[in-house]
């Protein structure tokens, strides 16, 4: 008798390395962001992942990590998953049947949050804002009159629609002081723009590996503040989560000791990705993430186009971009692709294409272009772009404003 069922066709597809491009596409879209080249080979690894070596890389892994959310706190995981899993985590250690979270809710990520909550069967309630605006602090504060709640969650940059929290910092306090513990997802910001984990009073931090760490995808990181671990460990009951139980991370991320197989490579990568970030140093990093953002939106703007977030809540590490009536976004992104190989990414529900800004995607080469292939895609459907004063703009920006610092 035959040892396999040949019914079972076997397939003969071609090896990766005939289907990939030569040269890769510049990933400009909300991310996966381009890696630098020591993440890339730290990447492409396999150490024993109980071992000495490991172990030194894990501590190293939270050590730096304390720096990029700016935390005394040692509960510091890297998740074996995206961000969506360290959303997970944090939601499934922090609510349960009987506990109650508010959700703040302005767009899709954040909104999020409240289907995890449920999935948990926390009581949820939903604070949304108005469609492209971020959840200001007075609607919470309105929010903490009529109720109060165990858990209050946020994003501080909304990706899918360009939109920062600017009220985040009074968003915390306000939470704080009702009682509640904060979530707040990093994703598309951290180590992109300023955020101060204990300064600002959260409870539990995170973000993923493939935007502004500029890390391979796959690996999410995780902080909780001492109350948020010993909620998690005082918990009655069953725990929803086994990978996702924070109790048991630590028993890998503190002790060393198997919980499961560590995704080694991604966590190599994680490690090469902070180290870089701490050689440049956060300041720098902010400052050229800022500049690389403000050149392009001088050059998007000095061309025609419109930015679709106001300036006093737009995010600089996403930025939103309104595509004219007359022209097919769809075509643009195609045209860009194809001729010049560079990707930037759609929307959810607006009129809008997203270029990202996040760690390697902010460099000057990278600017330009991007922005030559946007201005000669939305060109050859509109002519009232003018896509050479786009360029001539933000390259003056740059050499007024940024010439040291990109
Ligand atoms: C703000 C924000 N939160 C959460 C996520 C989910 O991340 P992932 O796709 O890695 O699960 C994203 C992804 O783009 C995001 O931008």
């Amino acid at each position: 008798m035959s040892p396999i069922d040949h019914s079972i066709k076997r397939p003969t597809p071609p090896p990766l390395m005939t289907v990939l491009p030569a040269e890769p596409m510049l990933l400009m879209t909300a991310g996966p962001v381009p890696v630098p080249a020591e993440v890339a080979r730290a990447g492409s690894m396999v150490i024993d992942h109980l071992g000495d070596t490991m172990g030194m890389v894990l501590r190293h892994i939270r050590e730096m990590s304390r720096y990029v959310f700016q935390t005394q706190d040692d509960k510091i995981y890297g998740v074996s998953g995206p961000a969506s899993a360290a959303m997970e985590m944090a939601i499934g250690n922090l609510l349960w049947p009987g506990r109650k979270a508010l959700v703040l809710q302005g767009g899709l990520f954040s909104g999020r949050f409240a289907e995890m909550a449920l999935g948990v069967g926390a009581e949820v309630t939903v604070l949304e804002s108005e469609a492209g605006k971020p959840v200001t602090a007075q609607m919470v504060a309105d929010q903490l009159k009529v109720d109060s709640y165990d858990v209050v969650t946020m994003v501080q940059g909304e990706t899918s629609s360009g939109v920062l929290t600017s009220d985040l910092q009074q968003i915390l306090k306000l939470a704080r002081d009702d009682g509640a513990m904060t979530i707040v997802d990093a994703v598309c910001t951290l180590s992109t723009m300023p955020l101060k984990k204990d300064e600002w009073g959260i409870d539990v931090l995170l973000t993923g590996s493939q935007k502004g760490l500029s890390s391979l995808p796959g690996v999410s990181l995780i902080s909780f503040s001492d109350r948020a671990w010993e909620t998690a460990v005082d918990r009655q009951g069953r725990r929803p989560h086994w990978c996702l139980d924070v109790v048991r991370a630590e028993r890998f991320w503190g002790e060393g000791s198997y919980h499961y197989t560590a995704p080694v490579p991604g966590l190599l990568a994680m490690h090469e990705a902070l180290r870089l970030i701490i050689e440049e140093t956060l300041e720098k990093r902010f400052e050229r993430h800022l500049h690389s953002s403000l050149a392009l939106q001088a050059g998007i703007e000095a061309m025609g186009l419109e930015l679709f977030t106001p300036e006093a809540y737009r995010l600089n590490s996403v930025l939103a971009v309104k595509i004219p009536a007359s022209v097919d976004d769809g075509r643009v992104r195609k045209y860009m692709e194809h001729r010049f190989k560079v990707l930037i990414a759609g929307a959810y529900g607006f009129d809008i294409v997203r270029i990202g800004q996040m760690g390697e995607q902010c460099r000057v080469p990278n600017l330009f272009r991007t922005l030559h292939a946007l201005g000669a895609a939305v060109a050859r459907q509109d002519a009232s772009v003018d896509p050479s004063l786009g360029m001539a703009t933000m390259e003056a920006y740059l050499a007024k404003q940024a010439d040291d610092v990109l």
